[in-house]
């Protein structure tokens, strides 16, 4: 296990389309699924592609932090709770109805960037574990929104082209410090 590389947009690996894993049982698959958890968690980030590291194949490691989940007091399994590292050989995802929200993102293959994206509110998802077994949950909010940032990156998609309006895309510092001065306008003047 080690810490890999992750590639920065501008290089090649990330506009590829990633090749389906044929055993997602093979060793090869699971040496690299730690090695992606291991620099998903020192990033620190909570998902990783594998073409993020350099590997063309459709490969996605996530998890959902309490912090992070869009209702983090939820029961074990829903939607929108908190959602322990998964990992996700081969997936599909499925939009449940057309509902979009906008909200802001961020990609260890944009270091520094955030800008606001729009995605599915509720979908389903499937794909395979590392034993080979399927795995098919229902994921909204946060958790869905994870899901769609990651699987993007198997077709070579990165967030700033899913973006309705560029002109939220900014460096994370200054994005902080203009929603902060404006949350601290609109308490001034209520
Ligand atoms: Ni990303």
């Amino acid at each position: 296990m080690a810490l890999l590389q992750i590639a920065r947009m501008g290089d090649p690996v990330l506009r590829m389309k990633a090749q389906p894993v044929d055993d997602p049982t093979s060793p090869d698959v699971g040496s690299l699924v730690a090695s992606m958890r291991e620099t998903m968690l020192a990033a620190p980030g909570v998902g990783l592609a594998a073409p993020q590291v350099h590997v063309s194949w459709r490969i996605v490691v996530f998890q959902v932090p309490p912090a992070r989940a869009t209702d983090p007091t939820a029961a074990p399994g829903a939607p929108d709770g908190p959602v322990p590292f998964t990992v996700l050989v081969n997936p599909e995802i499925e939009p449940l109805d057309m509902a979009q929200a906008d909200d802001w993102e961020g990609c260890l293959s944009v270091p520094g960037l955030t800008g606001v994206v729009p995605r599915f509110l509720r979908i389903r998802y499937r794909g395979f574990d590392l034993d080979g077994s399927r795995i098919e949950r229902l994921a909204e909010g946060f958790h869905a929104r994870v899901v769609q940032h990651e699987c993007d990156h198997l077709d070579g998609v990165l967030y700033p082209m899913r973006m309705g309006d560029l002109t939220t895309l900014g460096f994370v510092e200054e994005t902080q410090r203009a929603l902060q001065a404006r949350a601290s306008a609109a308490r001034a003047g209520s």
